[in-house]
């Protein structure tokens, strides 16, 4: 019984190490890049309408890495190193210039390109106007 004790006391602590690790690494906590001056403080132009237009744009160009809803689970992301991460959770914490700043000029070493002279910047705030709408 006093084994079983020291058994159950040990795995324990083990785990709650290994949670403590996890919860420390987690995407969460890591800072977000500062918005360059050239977009700082822009905000989005179009209406909340503009999401029904958005919702075109991501389903044609972002859809198949990020996910339908932006969870980072479309079928071509799965494969990528880092994964994209989810859309929405990451909205909550900004504001739109960072939005529109991270699709018009994509992020170095990720998979995530530049999508001005792509798509037109009517279409990236539209697209922005969609993510907002993502839970
Ligand atoms: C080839 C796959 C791919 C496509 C297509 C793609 N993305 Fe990304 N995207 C990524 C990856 C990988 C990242 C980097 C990991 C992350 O932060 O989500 C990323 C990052 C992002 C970020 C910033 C995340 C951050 O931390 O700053 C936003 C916003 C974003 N994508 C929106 C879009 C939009 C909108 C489109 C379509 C116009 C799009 N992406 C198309 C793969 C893709």
């Amino acid at each position: 019984m006093k084994k079983y004790l020291l058994i159950v006391l040990l795995f324990g602590a083990l785990l709650l190490t290994a949670c403590g690790g996890g919860a420390q690494s987690s995407d969460q906590t890591v800072a977000l890049d500062p918005v360059p001056a050239d977009y700082a403080g822009k905000s989005n132009p179009l209406g909340s309408d503009a999401s029904t237009a958005g919702a075109k744009v991501f389903q044609a160009n972002c859809e198949t890495c990020h996910g339908p809803q932006g969870h980072g689970d479309g079928p071509a992301g799965q494969a990528l190193d880092p994964k994209p991460k989810n859309l929405p959770d990451l909205a909550a914490q900004v504001g739109d210039d960072y939005l529109f700043w991270r699709i018009s000029e994509g992020k170095p070493g990720t998979s995530m390109v530049a999508w001005k002279g792509i798509l037109t910047e009517e279409q990236i705030w539209q697209a922005v106007a969609f993510i907002r709408t993502l839970k």
